[in-house]
């Protein structure tokens, strides 16, 4: 495992985006799993700003989005959907964008996920995925407790993501769902290549459980310890717990 710490967020922004667009230059045809969320926002703002400046282009690109909110559209500006076209998709051309869609019925889920899941698999499987890590450990919406073989599908929120991720809903005055779609662990971990990104003091306790305690389902984000392509990239503030410094 490759843990490469950078001073701040802003720094954080800027290695993850040119991790992202090195690898792009190298595989135009690539196919990446995307975040949403406060620190990968840092990454979006570096990639939209390297592609004004003529040096990050993805035409070729497909990309999959990790997770949605149950019940929520692009219509909706807490939806992931809404997030990715006003931080990214906007400025930057894919080839094919693709977010769980929130507002499936529920007798129609299951069916769902299984397309999405092939979706996946057809455009020859997710070459680079960029993960946050949620205070709880979770990666998507794989909440503690989700199994390490579980794939695409209707997840329940824990107490403590609802209540990290509620700001947006209270600003809003809007009731904050609390069931998601989410890919899933076995689904992340087929990836060929995940970056995890970690940044400021809230997740230094839960980053060094993930890396440095037991593989526990847990600790969702635990089971990158056994990933054979694995970067974390932390600020300093994230990576202050870590008993294993550097790479
Ligand atoms: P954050 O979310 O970047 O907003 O802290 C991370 C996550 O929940 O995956």
């Amino acid at each position: 495992m490759r843990i490469d710490i950078v001073k701040n967020k802003i720094e954080l922004g800027r290695a993850s985006a040119n991790f992202v667009s090195e690898a792009v230059a190298k595989k135009p045809r690539m196919v990446l799993g995307l975040p949403t969320g406060n620190t990968p926002l840092l990454m979006y703002k570096d990639l939209v700003h390297l592609h004004k400046n003529g040096l990050f282009d993805a035409p070729q690109v497909t990309t999959f989005n990790l997770d949605e909110y149950y019940g929520l559209s692009l219509r909706d500006r807490q939806s992931y959907a809404y997030f990715m076209k006003n931080m990214f998709f906007k400025y930057v051309e894919v080839l094919e964008s693709h977010i769980p869609n929130g507002l499936i019925p529920k007798e129609k889920v299951e069916e769902y996920c299984g397309s999405y899941e092939r979706l996946i698999a057809a455009s020859g499987g997710l070459d680079i995925t960029v993960l946050g890590i949620g205070g709880d450990g979770h990666i998507a919406f794989n909440e503690p407790g989700s199994s390490f073989s579980s794939r695409t599908r209707l997840v329940e929120l824990s107490a403590q993501t609802i209540k990290d991720n509620s700001e947006p809903f209270i600003k809003a005055k809007k009731k904050m769902p609390t069931l998601a779609i989410t890919m899933g662990i076995a689904t992340i971990m087929e990836s060929r290549t995940i970056m995890l990104l970690a940044s400021r003091k809230s997740k230094a306790d839960i980053l060094k459980r993930a890396l440095e305690g037991p593989v526990t389902e847990d600790v969702p984000a635990s089971i990158l310890q056994t990933h054979k392509n694995v970067i974390i990239i932390a600020d300093e503030e994230a990576a202050s717990k870590l008993a294993k410094k550097g790479r």
